[in-house]
């Protein structure tokens, strides 16, 4: 009875394994695939998840205290135009765009087509900071 009783425990005790493997085998699966299909039009949901976490752990003073407005016109004007109006290489015009502040946040910080990622170049609340900024450029 005893003997049997082990035998039961690794069965389990495997079959639990054995499924676990499976389930995440799955989600990777799906997390791949779906980042393929959305990265053709916009940034991927997992760029939209950081920028999002991103935006809610960037202290609100930090973010008030950068000079975005100088921010944008060393590192962005070069493309954008200082008014967000210019479409050197490639670039959208900013003072047209639709963009939410995630979708400009993961757009900073990951970088798309000829637009280099900033992140790890400029702090992290500096992107929200002058992801903020472009608002402005809207008016
Ligand atoms: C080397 C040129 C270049 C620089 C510098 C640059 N960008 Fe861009 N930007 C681009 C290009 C090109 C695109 C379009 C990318 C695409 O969709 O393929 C773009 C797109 C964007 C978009 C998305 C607009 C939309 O409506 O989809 C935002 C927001 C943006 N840039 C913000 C910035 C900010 C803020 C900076 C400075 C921190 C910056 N960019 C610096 C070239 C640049």
């Amino acid at each position: 009875m005893k003997v049997l009783h082990s035998i039961m425990t690794i069965v389990v005790v495997g079959f639990t394994i054995v499924a676990c493997g499976t389930q995440s085998d799955k989600e990777s699966t799906r997390v791949v695939s779906s980042e393929i299909e959305i990265e053709a039009i916009g940034q991927s949901d997992e760029q939209i998840r950081l920028a999002k976490s991103l935006i809610a752990s960037s202290d609100a003073s930090k973010i008030k205290a950068v000079n975005a407005k100088k921010m944008f016109k060393n590192y962005c004007a070069v493309c954008h135009g200082r008014k967000g109006n210019l479409e050197l290489n490639g670039a959208e015009k900013l003072s047209k765009s639709s963009a939410s502040l995630e979708q400009r946040v993961a757009q900073i910080y990951f970088g798309k087509g000829t637009m280099a990622p900033f992140k790890g170049i400029i702090k992290n609340e500096e992107i929200v900071a002058v992801a903020k900024y472009l608002d402005e450029l809207k008016k």
